[in-house]
């Protein structure tokens, strides 16, 4: 079997990307001593070579756009050649957070408003950001509406922080999100198709250092404390873990996804977004959560491996 590990890619986070890539490749060979395993960068060169007998199957670790929309994925269907993880119509559900908010469970998504950078430009910034200022409360998170690695997202606590927060976020992507803020425990719930029945992992407590879980936070060692599996109370956790799998199956996900959530004083679930090709890098959640869930990244992609194949 040639299974063609897909990393890179053209966006912000090509780097972390290709750490995603080493790391899963690595775990695999452990695993998979009967597969050639051919570590791809997603160039022009990969497109070319993409037909039915090149690839047997597909691990597609490409983060942000054109991995985790319907791009790749819609190629690779259209071409026949097998891969892990969610198809084109239900990753581009989950890539544009905006879509992925208004097919969660009701009245769990924060409320948001989401705008291209058109709008503000023609019905003038100041007057859009009153009334969304005072409909949405502050503080506020402004996030790109289908960004990854925290990148162009900022917590306003003050309203002249916003138009600055708007700027930074339209680098990343032309729309934007400003989203009621939620305070509480952030947990990345891992859901996996094991025997092709969803199955949320322990989830992950994510404690940054400096208060904020941004790019730096994330790739850093020592820059995040995390917690598997959190510390909140059995039931809670429960709660969390079907919220996920309920999550993982609206939007129609399949093999792998982390849902990424916050859990307020009051025990109340708050979607901020779901991924298909979570990090897999060596301070990533899912690795851990795979651990803690007493199993292995290879035995656990090679399993989605043969799964994606049949
Ligand atoms: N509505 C919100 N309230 C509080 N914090 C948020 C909110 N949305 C995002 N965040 C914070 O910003 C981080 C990045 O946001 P997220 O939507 O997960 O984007 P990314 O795709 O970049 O991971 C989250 O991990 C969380 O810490
Ligand atoms: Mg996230």
């Amino acid at each position: 079997m040639r299974v063609a590990i897909l990393s890179g890619g053209l966006n912000a986070e090509r780097d972390v990307s290709l750490r995603s890539g080493r790391r899963v490749s690595q775990a695999l060979r452990a695993s998979m001593s009967d597969a050639e395993l051919i570590e791809v960068d997603l160039d022009a060169e990969f497109l070319d070579s993409l037909n039915s007998d090149s690839y047997d199957v597909v691990v597609p670790l490409i983060h942000g756009v054109i991995g985790e929309d319907a791009t790749l994925r819609s190629m690779l269907e259209l071409k026949g050649i097998p891969f892990i993880g969610s198809g084109a119509a239900s990753a581009a559900r989950a890539f544009d957070k905006g879509i992925a908010a208004g097919l969660v469970p009701p009245g769990s998504a924060p409320p948001f408003v989401a705008f291209p950078q058109s709008f503000f430009r023609e019905m003038g910034a100041p007057r859009i950001l009153t009334s969304v200022i005072s409909g949405i409360g502050l503080p506020l998170v402004v996030k790109p509406i289908s960004g990854g690695s925290a990148l162009g997202v900022r917590l306003c606590t003050g309203a002249d922080q916003v138009a600055p927060a708007l700027v930074d976020a339209f680098g990343y992507g032309d729309r934007v999100m400003l989203q009621q803020a939620v305070f509480g425990t952030e947990l990345a719930v891992t859901v996996i198709d094991l025997d092709g029945i969803a199955t949320a992992l322990p989830p992950v407590e994510i404690v940054p250092v400096g208060g904020i879980y941004d790019f730096h936070a994330r790739y850093t060692a020592g820059a995040t404390e995390f917690f598997t599996p959190a510390r909140l109370d059995p039931d809670t956790l429960n709660r969390v873990c079907s919220y996920a799998v309920s999550v993982h199956e609206v939007l129609g996900l399949r093999a792998i996804s982390r849902v990424d959530v916050i859990v307020d004083s009051q025990g109340e679930i708050w979607f901020l977004e779901v991924n298909v090709a979570p990090g897999m890098t060596e301070t990533s959640l899912v690795p851990q959560a795979i651990e803690a869930a007493g199993l292995q990244v290879g035995q656990v992609f090679s399993d989605l491996i043969y799964q994606a194949v049949r």
